[in-house]
This record gives structure tokens, C-alpha cells and sequence, in this order.
């Protein structure tokens, strides 16, 4: 297969890229800073390719993609985000700006360029990388659930509206894995996750072609509790104290 992972240098991303070329499928992956990216897997798989390339810049994404897979692309997956870095009780707009052009203007531009290669073809597969925060509105993280939320609704969309063209979509829920973007966290991370036994996890999931993905398996059940509650419940939960995070 020809797979294309955005964000592929750390964390999830490069655990993917991991698993699909140990098994011999030609990878494509890009990050704005490739420096982050292991050189000796760089220099061990030749069918890898790597592009330092954001995900905001459409045109830059647009190369990429093509270079890498001008007529046959069966998988990509928009995977690469931001979080919120340290929680703050007054919204931080500029942050929370950011947050959204990469986690869902990136997400956009990423499926946008995989379907121009894809729809001739009537084949493919979407992928992209929500979270669990997208199930609800997590205090100090407005926009980090809001974008998630917004990739989980793309996801269930698209895959009903690209079915009749032969094309899967999926979106994927983590809970908490341990990659660098968790490891800034100084709360607690219940159910973490090594982000290779996650890729692992996403990978069977993919191959079953699932809609959404939601794990690690205490995380959804904890995640669907939370989801189908009153939300005054809810937030009565989120507002004691041992729930909470200080303000930093
Ligand atoms: N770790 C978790 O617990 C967790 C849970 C739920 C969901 N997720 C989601 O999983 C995805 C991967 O996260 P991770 O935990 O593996 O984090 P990570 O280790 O920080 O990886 C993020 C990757 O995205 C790249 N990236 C960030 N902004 C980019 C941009 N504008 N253009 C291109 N590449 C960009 C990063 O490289 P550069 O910075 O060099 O660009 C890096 O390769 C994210 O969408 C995240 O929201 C993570």
C-alpha cells in the first residue's frame, strides 16, 4: 500500500510509520521540523519518504501528497495536532487559533489533497486522529475539544457522503498516549498507553475499516458515561476539586 501519514516524525505518527514499513508498505510523512525523526529509520527503509511540510499550507501539503503518490494513494492519515501545552482558566485565543488551523484546517487540506488522487480511482481510505476530548468540552482545553469534536463530526460525515465513491473513512479516539505531546502534561493521564501498542490498536482497527475507534477500552467506557450524562452532571463532576487542574 502507499500510506501517507501527517505528523509522522514522534509520537503516534512515527509508531504508525513503523509498523506499515516493517511490513514492507511504501510510507510518506511529513512534519514541520524533520530533524525529529529517527535517521536510523530514515536510513534503514528505502520506500520511506519524508517532506518537512506543514499541514496549514495547502499548496506545500499539495507537493507532498503528489509527489509521493501522483496516482495511487490508498491511505492517508491526517494525524498530525497540537494540544493546549499548559491549561490556562482565561482562554488563550492566539493558542487556541493555532490549535484549530492545524487540528482541523489541517485535517481539511490533508483530506481535500487525498481525495483529488483518490476519487478517480473510486478507492482509498481517510483517516484522521481525534481524541477522547472530543466527546466534550474538557475545562482549560475549549479548544482542543472543540477541534477534535469538529474532526469526529467531519469523519462520521464524510464516511456516509464517500461510501457511494469507494472511499473508508475512519476517526481515531485516543485516550492518553505517551508521545511528546503528553509528556508536557503535569496532570494525571489515566489508562496511558505506550503509542506503540496504540499503533498497533489503530492499525487492526484500520484494517477492519471502522468509522470511529474509540480506546483504550476503560478510556470509552469511561468517555461514553461521560458523553451520555446530564450535563449539569457533568459539570458538577468537572468542578471538584481532585477532577481539576491548577491554574499554571
Ligand atoms: N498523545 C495523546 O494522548 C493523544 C490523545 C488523543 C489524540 N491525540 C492526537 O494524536 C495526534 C498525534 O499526537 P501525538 O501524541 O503523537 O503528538 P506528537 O508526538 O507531538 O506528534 C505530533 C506530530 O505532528 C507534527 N505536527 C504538529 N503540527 C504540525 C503542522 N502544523 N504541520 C505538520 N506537522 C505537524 C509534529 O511535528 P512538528 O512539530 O515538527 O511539525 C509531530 O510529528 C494529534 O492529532 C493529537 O491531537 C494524541
Amino acid at each position: 500500500m502507499n500510506i501517507f501519514i501527517t505528523g509522522g516524525t514522534t509520537g503516534i505518527g512515527l509508531a504508525l510509520a513503523k509498523l506499515y514499513l516493517e511490513e514492507g508498505h511504501r510510507v510518506g510523512i511529513c512534519a514541520r521540523n524533520l530533524s525529529k525523526f529517527p535517521v536510523e529509520i530514515r536510513n534503514k527503509y528505502k520506500q520511506l519518504s519524508c517532506y518537512e511540510v506543514d499541514v496549514t499550507n495547502r499548496e506545500e501539503l499539495h507537493k507532498a501528497v503528489t509527489h509521493f503518490a501522483p496516482v495511487e494513494l490508498d491511505m492517508i492519515i491526517a494525524n498530525a495536532g497540537r494540544s493546549v501545552g499548559a491549561k490556562s482558566k482565561t482562554p488563550m485565543f492566539s493558542v487556541a487559533n493555532e490549535i484549530i488551523d492545524i487540528n482541523v484546517k489541517g485535517v481539511l487540506n490533508t483530506f481535500d489533497i487525498a481525495l483529488e488522487i483518490m476519487l478517480p480511482r473510486k478507492k482509498g481510505h481517510l483517516v484522521a486522529t481525534a481524541s477522547v476530548a472530543g466527546f466534550m468540552g474538557l475545562p482549560g482545553a475549549g479548544a482542543y475539544s472543540a477541534s477534535k469534536a469538529a474532526v469526529l463530526k467531519l469523519c462520521e460525515s464524510y464516511s456516509l457522503d464517500l461510501k457511494r465513491h469507494g472511499i473508508n473513512v475512519s476517526a481515531i479516539a485516543p485516550g492518553f498516549i505517551d508521545t511528546p505531546l503528553t509528556q508536557k502534561n503535569n496532570h494525571k493521564m489515566p489508562f496511558l498507553m505506550s503509542a506503540e501498542k496504540a499503533a498497533k490498536l489503530i492499525k487492526r482497527a484500520l484494517e477492519k475499516k471502522k468509522v470511529l475507534y474509540v480506546f483504550p477500552f476503560r478510556m470509552k467506557i469511561v468517555v461514553s458515561i461521560l458523553d451520555k450524562m446530564p450535563r449539569s452532571l457533568y459539570r458538577m463532576l468537572m468542578n471538584l476539586k481532585f477532577l481539576n487542574y491548577s491554574e499554571e
